[in-house]
């Protein structure tokens, strides 16, 4: 894997020069390069941060709606570099790789993929990634990036998942990866993990483990909302804002993380301050949702503002449509201020962050591609 400089930075540095004045909406929204996919959602789990599991019976689009929107808007999504599928649980649909492929089939331009799961049905989940695999890599997919979820270390994991022996299960999930990863440098695989007080204290242990399985590792603050993750009504009790020790913890991160994602953890020292984001985020513009439904957001922490359903829609119409630019800007105004979301974490969003990108590249001490269509072993993508 060639650590030089090439068009991805080129085309990452540029989406950074230029983030700020998208963001001002002084010139038009681009077309996204990056789709997050809610497949689904069920889960099966039990978490005590997300309560996509008390969902009964959600809508759910088919293969086929599928297959008939991504060829209907095959032009408008022919920018589509990045799909990254989440959920609920994405493993939980039988038809996952039917469905991938059908994004894909209208979608030529997709290089990687990334698929997040909780990883506490080791031979469910790894049948399948390989599944998947078997699809995408004949579509033109050519990096593969597995997110696994681990909140803790043993018991520390299993209350929070709320899943007894969940947290032994997803170590297994990530060592039989490691092992396909080993056959496959195409296959990558990090862990990420969601900070709240029950685990603020095990960051470290978390980092040692991930060392010792030698996968990378990502951590994000608790999001707190009505809206996807639905646990507003406990919000007090999962917040982490005021926290020292968790503010230290992320000021640490920063101090020693290099690339993009350092910038994204000295922002949220500073949210856990007390203060408001800081960073821009370019969700909306060089990414977006679909959900499960066919509803186009932003981000999965807007689902109050909807672009419209692509089941019914055009994008088109939906992404630069009538009330596009008003969705916009109520985004930066009630919701951004107050998200701690890793949604766009690891892309530069601005001069300095690229500048500072650059000089470290230049000086050898690390890289500014876009980490998701590199190789997962080396360094981590954005969680979702
Ligand atoms: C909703 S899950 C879907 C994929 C899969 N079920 C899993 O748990 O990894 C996607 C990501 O959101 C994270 N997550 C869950 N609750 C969260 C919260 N309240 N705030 C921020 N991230 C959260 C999960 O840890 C996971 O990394
Ligand atoms: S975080 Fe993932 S595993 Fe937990 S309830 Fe939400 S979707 Fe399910
Ligand atoms: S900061 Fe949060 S709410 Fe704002 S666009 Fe990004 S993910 Fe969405």
């Amino acid at each position: 894997m060639s650590k030089g400089i090439g068009k991805q930075h080129f085309a990452e540095a540029w989406e950074g020069l230029t983030a700020p004045l998208v963001h001002s909406g002084k010139v038009r929204a681009p077309a996204p390069n990056t789709l997050i996919f809610v497949v689904v959602q069920r889960c099966n789990s039990r978490c005590n941060m997300c309560y996509i599991w008390e969902n009964k019976n959600p809508p759910e689009v088919s293969v086929e709606q599928i297959r008939e929107v991504f060829q209907r808007d095959r032009e408008d999504f022919q920018c589509l570099q990045r799909l990254s599928i989440t959920g609920g649980e994405p493993s939980l649909r039988s038809d996952l790789p039917e469905l991938v492929q059908a994004v894909l089939a209208g979608t030529p331009n997709v290089k990687a993929l990334r698929l997040a799961t909780h990883g506490m049905t080791p031979d469910r989940n790894l049948q399948m990634i390989q599944r998947v695999w078997e699809v995408a890599r004949p579509a033109g997919v050519k990096q593969f990036t597995v997110q696994v979820s681990l909140d803790g270390i043993g018991e520390i994991h299993d209350r929070i998942r709320g899943i007894k022996g969940g947290g032994d299960r997803v170590q297994e999930t990530v060592r039989r990866l490691v092992e396909m990863r080993r056959a496959d440098p195409a296959l990558g695989v990090h862990i990420s993990t969601v900070v709240q007080p029950i685990n603020r204290d095990n960051m470290t242990d978390l980092q040692a483990l991930a060392r010792s399985l030698n996968v990378p590792i990502v951590f994000s603050p608790i999001v707190t909302s009505g809206d996807y993750y639905n646990n507003d009504s406990i919000a007090p009790s999962l917040s982490l804002t005021g926290d020292p020790v968790a503010q230290q913890s992320f000021s640490q991160l920063a101090e020693k993380t290099p690339g993009n994602l350092k910038f994204y953890y000295r922002d949220m020292a500073g949210m856990l301050d007390g203060a408001p984001r800081s960073r821009i985020c370019m969700m909306g513009y060089h990414s977006m949702v679909l959900e499960a439904d066919g509803d186009v957001h932003a981000c999965v922490n807007s689902e109050g503002l909807s672009f419209g359903n692509l089941l019914t829609e055009r994008f088109r119409d939906l992404w630069w449509g009538e009330h596009a630019e008003e969705l916009r800007r109520k985004l930066h105004m009630d919701y951004c201020p107050t998200c701690p979301s890793m949604c766009y974490g690891s892309r530069p969003v601005s001069v300095g962050e690229v500048f500072t990108l650059a000089i470290d590249k230049l000086a050898g001490l690390t890289r500014i591609a876009p980490d998701s269509v590199l190789n997962g072993n080396e360094s981590v993508t954005d969680a979702v």
